[in-house]
């Protein structure tokens, strides 16, 4: 990402010059409402040019959408950005509209720009990192592995200064450092699973580690099998790849308000195993199975940064789920950490496996909560679909907290009944459970199969398989990895 300078400052609209002015706008049933002295400006200096672009392209500033015109000298061109209607308005909205701007505006070849928005109910420090965290969110294309210079579909914009806002660092630093942790997850995420192996994602958490001083443990195989993590190494070891149990701590100076643990999928590519995917079941998409893993190491990079007064462990089981002579078979039965055993009917449930081990290795933490992500069902997208992820929780308290920072955050989550008498299908005959229950939700029997292995600690599952990829452009996200998770999980924390 070419790096783009971002600021706020009460200059008036009218000693601003650039490429691109972007205009935020509410709707109301009878007009616009503009940001302040725009119309008068329009008038005097534009030749009432902005009110004809709103004519002639019955602009009616429904949220999302855009108009724009060619304008003069000092200001080249002014983009138009729909707020929709005041009473609708949100930071999530703002997010939006600001990323909406910003894509056309790059469309249009500006490098420099400016927005103007109306005032509005909302705080303005508030306004501000909202507005930052979408430029900052959209203007990131992933061209890594693209070998030409020609970078078509590249973002260009070299600056952005928001007018009518005061000069406030604190809250740009914030957005930006939210920013990153989601543009770090999402980049491993994209990453194919040759490049981010499970020794990958080790080297990635120490990389924080080491710069932001947090301590770091990764756990090989032997380590692990005297920690009697049968069901993790159990999806390991048909892999060529060594599993890595990785655990990052962040510890505040002073005494800890609370102590937490993020626990993220890690399964770097997920074949299925024996009971292999097909093309039908997006095998080829199955790099993206450690959207949580990753979720959990852009958050430790963001809160590391942002210094929140809790002690938070970040963990992840990594492993490949793989076939090979040594693969596990269906029907063999596993022992986890916490000595239950698990007969294996379904390879491809590999997920809950390795989170199994992960979850009772933080519940001895003696924490006050545990928050897992995981890519961890299909079903959750015939749920949800692709925009919302599941929230699984016996704790409501919990359900309540993680519901209000994905509503600060503006990821959609949706919370999902834990109904006790579906988990009858995880029974066994011959071990303690069964990996997989009844296709009839799905997700439901999977997050009742996490639960087994949360002893004592307050803990909610989001089930994430639907979110962490986008095949389309839409809000701030570009086609590929979206990094869901990270701004939910940095929300709850410093909260
Ligand atoms: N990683 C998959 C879930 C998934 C599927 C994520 C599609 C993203 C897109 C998980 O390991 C899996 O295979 N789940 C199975 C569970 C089944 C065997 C009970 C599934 O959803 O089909
Ligand atoms: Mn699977
Ligand atoms: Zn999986």
């Amino acid at each position: 990402m070419p790096s783009l300078q971002l600021s706020s400052g009460l200059t008036p609209i009218s000693g601003w010059s650039g490429d691109c002015l972007i205009l935020g706008c509410f709707q109301t049933d009878d007009g616009i409402v503009w940001p302040a002295g725009i119309e008068a400006i329009d008038a005097s200096d534009w030749e009432g040019a902005i009110a004809e672009l709103a004519a002639e392209t019955e602009f009616k500033a429904k949220a999302g959408s855009t108009a724009a015109t060619r304008i003069g000298r000092a200001i080249r061109k002014v983009v138009l950005v729909g707020l929709g209607k005041a009473d609708k308005f949100a930071t999530e909205i703002l997010r939006n509209a600001a990323a909406a701007g910003l894509r056309k505006a790059n469309s249009l070849k500006a490098k420099t720009v400016a927005f103007a928005f109306p005032d509005s109910e909302l705080e303005a420090e508030e306004c501000l990192q909202a507005m930052a965290e979408g430029v900052l969110l959209v203007a990131h294309r992933d061209v890594r592995f693209k070998s030409g210079t020609e970078n078509g579909n590249g973002c260009n914009i070299e600056s952005a200064v928001f007018l009518g806002l005061e000069p406030n660092e604190p809250a740009l630093a914030r957005a930006r450092e939210v920013a990153a942790g989601t543009i770090l997850a999402r980049e491993l995420v994209a990453a194919p699973a040759n490049i981010v192996t499970p020794l990958a994602l080790a080297d990635a958490a120490r990389a924080i580690a080491v710069e932001y001083g947090l301590d770091v443990e990764v756990l090989g195989w032997a380590e692990c099998e005297a920690l009697g993590m049968g069901a993790f190494l159990g999806v390991a070891q048909a892999s060529d790849l060594p599993p890595q149990f990785i655990h990052l701590t962040y510890r505040p100076v002073g005494e800890p308000k609370r102590r937490l643990a993020i626990i993220g999928k890690g399964v770097t590519f997920d074949s299925g195993g024996l009971n292999l995917k097909t093309s039908m079941a997006s095998i080829g998409m199955m790099k993206t199975d450690m959207g949580g893993a990753a979720a959990t190491l852009g958050a430790a990079r963001a809160i590391a940064a942002l210094k929140p007064n809790a002690e938070v462990h970040f963990i992840v089981a990594a492993t490949e789920n793989m076939i090979s002579g040594r693969a596990l078979h269906p029907g063999d039965i596993l022992t986890a950490s916490n000595q239950k055993t698990i007969e294996i009917n379904n390879t491809d449930a590999e997920g809950r496996l390795t989170l199994a081990d992960a979850l009772v290795f933080a519940d001895k933490l003696e924490l006050d909560a545990i928050v897992d992500l995981a890519t961890l069902t299909g079903a959750i997208m015939v749920a949800l679909g692709k925009r919302i992820s599941g929230l699984f929780t016996p704790d409501e308290a919990l359900a309540a907290e993680l519901k209000a920072a994905a509503e600060r955050s503006g990821e959609q989550i949706w919370q999902m009944p834990l109904e006790d008498s579906y988990a009858e299908s995880l029974s066994s005959v011959v071990a303690d459970m069964k990996n997989t229950g009844s296709r009839d939700g799905g997700s439901i029997s999977a997050a009742l199969f996490l639960q087994r292995f949360v002893d004592k600690t307050p803990w909610a599952h989001l089930d994430i398989a639907g979110t962490v990829w986008t095949d389309k452009d839409y809000s701030y996200h570009n086609k590929g990895a979206t990094g869901y998770g990270v701004r939910t999980l940095v929300e709850w924390v410093l909260a």
